[in-house]
């Protein structure tokens, strides 16, 4: 009984600290959702380019072009080198401009903290950081060259950057507390070594000659079967050994040396992160710039928070909420699976500014969950109604109450497709899905006449059994039972008026069929409501369903479908 009660009112002091939280995160089933003001949150964001935050006037320019492209939070960079200009003298004019700017143009925040290292260097750090290097130390190459990068392994480097960060964040406290505009603080800015794998200064030899500390050791070990493949593999390669150096335990390779650079920065970006959360409760996350095109570590930045660490990161900084990825390079489907994960919610801070973001947004809410996604550089992005972010952005908005209800349920999908990825088929009981870019109808001649095809896709969202919502831009869908599908070899090409396009056309072998047919109810292009109900706008039927064949939004056209299939034998 004592225990009941003790833990009705630990209950009870988690949810009221929650509820004071303007935003936080929270599990819905599979998923991670972030709370803003008491709602589920979607981030339609933008992340603005490096140099648009540093002075009032760029900040009263952009911020109602964000409000006219549909943007509801934008990513902005609070620099260290503005805010602590003097040794101990701090000014948050920029600051408290995106503040109101975001109050008035209807936008929340989330602040990147430009401190100790951004893209990997110091940059960011002021004059008199950079000048006292005797104070605060370089990371050094293996060859001796100290860089422009201060080394994570000195007190007095943490000690500058964490007082400037928490002088700031009191600061965040005291003037949003009460309205919540900012949702989220990144901390730091890709971080991650240069040139080498890890830093060789004095202070970080000696700590990689020293035991790995038994907290990681034992992380190890008790999520030996948890861990990220390439994390175990590199373990076992030694044999698993519970103790020893980084390179007794890792072996002696820049994999290794990733590693304990991972771990070092991981600590560092924890005692900010504690800071943080002793001054204003709120989201953290870190962003990694990604090991793409085949580079090694040090190539790219060596030990940020990359899908391949995380163990180390979640081990070295479990304060921090979320390792998000930057998207720059091909492969964006892969990218966003890897950081996808039980432990992990996929939010993308930055990803390259182009007009196949609009159709990636979908498909990151319907097939991971997502948290949000954020154009790099959102500035320069185009404001006109019928550019595809603001079309995307605006219909991602208003189905937010449907999506976050379904998230982590596991009924919802998303689609993308490309000239080279046409196709998915989805298996849902008993019916099949086909799912392919719009452009597989050979109708727009940009099909078939060697254009690069614009992004296709979207998300498929079951409401009930035969029924769907279908919204995005570019696909086409047909449904059928699953068993009528075995029966058909291959079908006549048709055109867009249903009949078939000629006489010579792929011959059709006929089985004897069985079992039962699925036909389209009807499709209806729905609007939703702030409940999440669906209403009514306009029938699309005839030759907009291909006279009941399949279920389609053309390219460059944004929609949201009701759809009722029926059966029938
Ligand atoms: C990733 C960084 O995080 C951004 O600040 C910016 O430098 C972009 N790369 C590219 O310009």
């Amino acid at each position: 009984m004592k225990k009941l009660i003790l833990f009705l009112i630990l209950n009870c002091l988690a949810f009221e600290c929650i509820i004071g939280q303007n935003s936080f995160l929270q599990r819905q089933g599979a998923a991670t959702q972030l709370v803003v003001h008491g709602m589920p949150f979607l981030i339609l964001g933008g992340e603005l380019g490096n140099s648009s935050a540093a002075c009032p006037q760029d900040i009263e320019r952009i911020f109602p072009k964000l409000k006219r492209m549909g943007l509801n939070t934008v990513l902005v960079p609070a620099y260290w080198e503005l805010i602590e200009p003097i040794e101990g003298q701090f000014d948050f004019t920029l600051t408290d401009k995106v503040l109101q700017q975001a109050r008035l143009n209807d936008l929340k925040i989330i602040f990147l903290w430009f401190g100790a290292w951004k893209n990997s260097m110091s940059c960011y750090a002021p004059l008199w950081f950079k000048e006292n290097h005797k104070k605060y130390p370089r990371a050094y190459t293996q060859s001796g060259k100290p860089l422009e990068i201060a080394s994570a392994f000195s007190e007095a480097v943490y000690k500058a950057d964490q007082r400037a960060f928490s002088q700031w964040m009191q600061h965040i406290a005291m003037v949003d507390k009460k309205e919540g505009t900012v949702i989220m603080i990144q901390i730091e800015n890709e971080i991650g070594m240069l040139e080498d794998a890890r830093d060789y200064s004095h202070e970080a030899n000696k700590a990689f000659n020293a035991p790995i500390p038994a907290e990681f050791m034992t992380y190890l070990q008790k999520n030996k079967k948890a861990l990220h493949p390439q994390m175990l593999d590199k373990w076992e390669s030694q044999g698993c050994k519970k103790q020893g150096n980084w390179q007794e335990v890792f072996g002696a390779d820049i994999y290794t040396d990733e590693i304990f650079m991972a771990w070092h920065y991981a600590k560092y970006v924890e005692g900010l992160a504690q800071t943080a959360r002793s001054i204003y409760n709120i989201p953290l996350y870190v962003n990694a710039a990604m090991n793409s095109r085949g580079r090694k570590p040090g190539e790219y930045p060596s030990a940020g928070p990359l899908a391949h660490l995380i163990d180390v990161w979640h081990c070295g900084a479990p304060s921090i909420d979320i390792l998000a990825p930057d998207l720059y390079d091909n492969g964006f489907t892969d990218w966003v699976a890897q950081y996808k994960l039980h432990n992990n919610p996929l939010f993308i801070p930055e990803i390259r500014l182009t007009d196949d973001n609009s159709i990636r947004a979908f498909y990151i809410f319907g097939e991971h969950d997502a948290t949000g996604i954020n154009p790099f550089s959102i500035e320069d992005g185009s404001d006109s109604p019928k550019s595809p972010l603001v079309q995307s952005y605006t219909q991602l908005k208003e189905l937010m109450p449907l999506l976050t209800k379904y998230q982590g349920k596991g009924l919802m999908k998303g689609l993308l497709f490309d000239n080279e990825n046409k196709e998915r088929i989805i298996i849902d009981d008993d019916l099949t899905v086909t799912a392919r870019h719009f452009f597989t109808l050979p109708w727009d001649p940009r099909a078939t006449n060697g254009s690069i095809w614009p992004e296709g896709g979207g998300i498929l969202l079951k409401l009930s059994k035969n029924e769907y919502v279908v919204a995005g831009s570019g696909i086409v869908l047909e449904f059928s039972k699953t068993s009528e599908k075995q029966t058909i070899e291959k079908q006549k090409q048709l055109g867009e008026d249903g009949f078939a396009l000629g006489n010579d056309q792929i011959k059709t072998k006929h089985h004897k069929f069985k079992g039962k047919r699925c036909g389209i109810g009807y499709v209806d292009e729905v609007k939703v409501d702030k409940d999440g109900k669906l209403h009514y706008v306009r029938r699309l039927n005839g030759d907009q369903n291909h006279q009941g064949r399949h279920v389609r939004i053309p390219v460059e056209d944004f929609k949201i479908l009701h759809v009722q299939l029926y059966e029938y034998q």
